[in-house]
């Protein structure tokens, strides 16, 4: 595998792939993998030539900076996972490689930016945005594999590819989950014992919803999920919404497409979930 730090070195690098009419299919991640992320290198390995991911904690999507200080690091465990997973390029840059200093961005998404996790977390989606379309200069993927696990991300960044006229093709990959039901995250890590044992009420919930799904009880399902998760110990939920899976907003007899999603706290540790229903 190749790992590069400078993206002088990487794109010199994938010139050369692109001259000899390869295609490349590109993994971006912050690091401390898990098998989520390597079931997306899997399907880049299948649709693409050429596999690249990169490591890079990216201090502008972050609205708590005790959060991003938290954030683990186990670089040298994760290149050998990359190895093992037949992974291409590495690319993992410094901070300084990536932003010049002081810079401003912003591109309206509309309300797309503020529902859900973006009321929870201000200011998020536009440094993911942000961070994603610089990789995607650099990197000039074919395609782009991103997880169903942050399912309004993978709109955010479908929505930023439209409007822009990226040339990339977004693929939205399955979550990836413990035996037990507990998505794969990366700040899995910090939950205690008792934590984690509590945390399983999120995909408890997530699934009675699913296998009790009635499009004319949505809001009677929702209170119930709520509840279950409010009733669990040690849990603080901040969200549980059966969204229309195109806009987010509340699903309706009309919606072509369902999902619901869920944020909650356990312990001191704030996770995520979702799983589509239609
Ligand atoms: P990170 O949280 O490291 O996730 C990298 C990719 O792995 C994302 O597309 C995410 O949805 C996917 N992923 C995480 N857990 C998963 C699981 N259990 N199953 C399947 N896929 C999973 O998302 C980010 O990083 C950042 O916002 C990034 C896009 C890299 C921009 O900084």
């Amino acid at each position: 595998m190749k790992i590069f730090t400078t993206k002088n070195e990487l794109r010199q690098y994938l010139q050369e792939v692109n001259k000899a009419g390869q295609t490349i299919g590109f993994v971006p991640t912050m690091g401390a993998l898990h098998l989520g992320h390597l079931s997306l290198l899997a399907q880049a390995r299948q649709q693409t030539d050429v596999t690249v991911c990169s490591i890079f904690v990216n201090p502008t999507q972050f609205n708590d900076p005790k959060d991003l200080e938290k954030y683990p690091r186990p670089i040298a465990a994760d290149i050998e996972k990359l190895q093992q997973a037949g992974c291409h390029v590495l690319f993992n840059p410094p901070v300084s490689e990536m932003y010049a200093g002081d810079e401003h961005w912003h591109l309206d998404i509309g309300e797309l930016e503020h529902l859900l996790e973006g009321k929870f977390r201000p200011g998020h989606y536009q440094g993911v945005m942000q961070v994603v379309y610089k990789l995607f200069d650099m990197v000039k993927p074919d395609k782009a594999f991103f997880g169903q696990k942050d399912y309004q991300q993978v709109m955010v960044i479908s929505r930023m590819v439209a409007l822009m006229n990226l040339p990339v093709e977004i693929v939205m990959c399955p979550i990836e989950r413990e035996a037990d039901g507990l998505a794969m995250s990366s700040r899995n890590i910090h939950l205690t014992t008792d934590d984690r044992q509590h945390a399983l009420i999120l995909s408890k919930a997530l699934y009675a919803t699913q296998s009790g799904f009635n499009i004319n009880r949505i809001s009677d399902i929702q209170h119930e999920a709520a509840a279950m998760i409010n009733a669990e110990p040690g849990t603080v939920l901040e969200y549980f919404e059966i969204a229309d899976g195109d806009t987010l907003h509340a699903a309706n007899q009309n919606s072509a497409k369902i999902v619901a999603l869920v944020a909650a706290k356990v312990g001191a540790t704030r996770l995520i979930d979702n799983v589509i229903i239609r």
